[in-house]
């Protein structure tokens, strides 16, 4: 691919993107522009990575660039939005990483420009990332195309609507934290009844996780099918699921609840600062 990427911000998110972009080889190296706050950081990064551009200004990441990736905490977006703006001519694509700033605050700065939001999960570490992506009335089909084929080299892509982003975020990127908490109940519990040591539990959990899922996505099955085949009538299955149907509706309820009225609230403090 010919385009050049800047990627202002370069942390926990910048990085990763960073190294997935670089390691998938889609884009030559010399092709990237990277800029953060502190020089220093990512000063180390040129070591190994010798032909990426380092730069000392987000201006000049930006400016050298097709795509813009904004990879810093929400409460410094507008302050890079406001120092690149001028190199910012409409053929650029602006892409945020933060969930909480809308684009309607963004094109207060950055009114013609195509602008994405995306979304990745921890699980883009291993490749298996769900990343959320959204677009402004701007974006092309070939940005998106182009957008999705870098944002492919950790995962699958999900586009949704930017008023559904909140709950897909709950979906997939808050559900490792779920799922994690979950299954550690499952562990602490599993542990009072065996002498099975912990970390074979562990993997007992995970794989069985896996093979769920996998007997689910390649035979299209969905959970009431899965749980028909495992809970035979009278079976011993039966009693767990019957608890669970009982018990679980009302922690996930509660959970969403919370989650998404955290949510809203983080928005709201999101655009205070923005609009501050
Ligand atoms: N972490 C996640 O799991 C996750 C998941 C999805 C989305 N996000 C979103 O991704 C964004 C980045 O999150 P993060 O976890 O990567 O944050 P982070 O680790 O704190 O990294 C932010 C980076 O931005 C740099 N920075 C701050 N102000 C800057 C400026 N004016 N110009 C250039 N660089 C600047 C910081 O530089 P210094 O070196 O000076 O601190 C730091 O390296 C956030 O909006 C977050 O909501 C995060």
């Amino acid at each position: 691919m010919e385009k050049k990427i800047a990627i202002i911000g370069c942390g926990s998110m910048g990085k990763m993107l960073l190294e997935k972009i670089i390691n998938s080889k889609i884009i030559p190296e010399d092709n990237l522009f990277v800029a953060n706050r502190t020089l220093e950081k990512i000063q180390v990064l040129k070591e190994k990575y010798k032909n990426m551009h380092i730069c000392r200004t987000n201006k000049e990441a930006a400016e050298n660039s097709d795509i813009i990736f904004i990879c810093v905490r929400p409460s410094d977006i507008k302050t890079v939005l406001l120092e690149i703006r001028d190199v910012l001519d409409n053929s650029k694509h602006i892409i945020s990483l933060n969930g909480s700033i809308l684009f309607e605050q963004i094109e207060t700065v950055c009114k013609n420009n195509k602008i994405s939001k995306v979304i990745p999960s921890v699980t883009a570490e291993v490749n298996e990332s769900q990343t959320l992506v959204c677009h402004n009335s701007k974006v092309t089909k070939e940005d998106e195309i182009v957008l999705n084929k870098i944002l492919g080299t950790f995962g699958k892509v999900i586009e949704l609507p930017e008023n559904e982003m909140g709950m897909g975020a709950e979906l997939v990127s808050c559900m490792p934290g779920f799922i994690a908490a979950i299954f550690n109940e499952i562990v602490v519990v599993a542990q009072e009844h065996t002498k099975i040591p912990e970390e074979q539990i562990t993997n007992m959990l995970l794989n069985t996780m896996m093979g769920t899922s996998k007997l689910m996505l390649e035979n299209k099955l969905s959970f009431e099918e899965v749980i028909i085949r495992v809970a035979t009538k009278g079976g011993i299955t039966e009693e767990g699921i019957k608890v669970i149907h009982e018990k679980l509706p009302e922690v996930v309820k509660e959970m969403f609840e919370k989650t998404l009225e955290k949510r809203k609230l983080t928005t709201e403090n999101a655009i205070k600062a923005f609009n501050s």
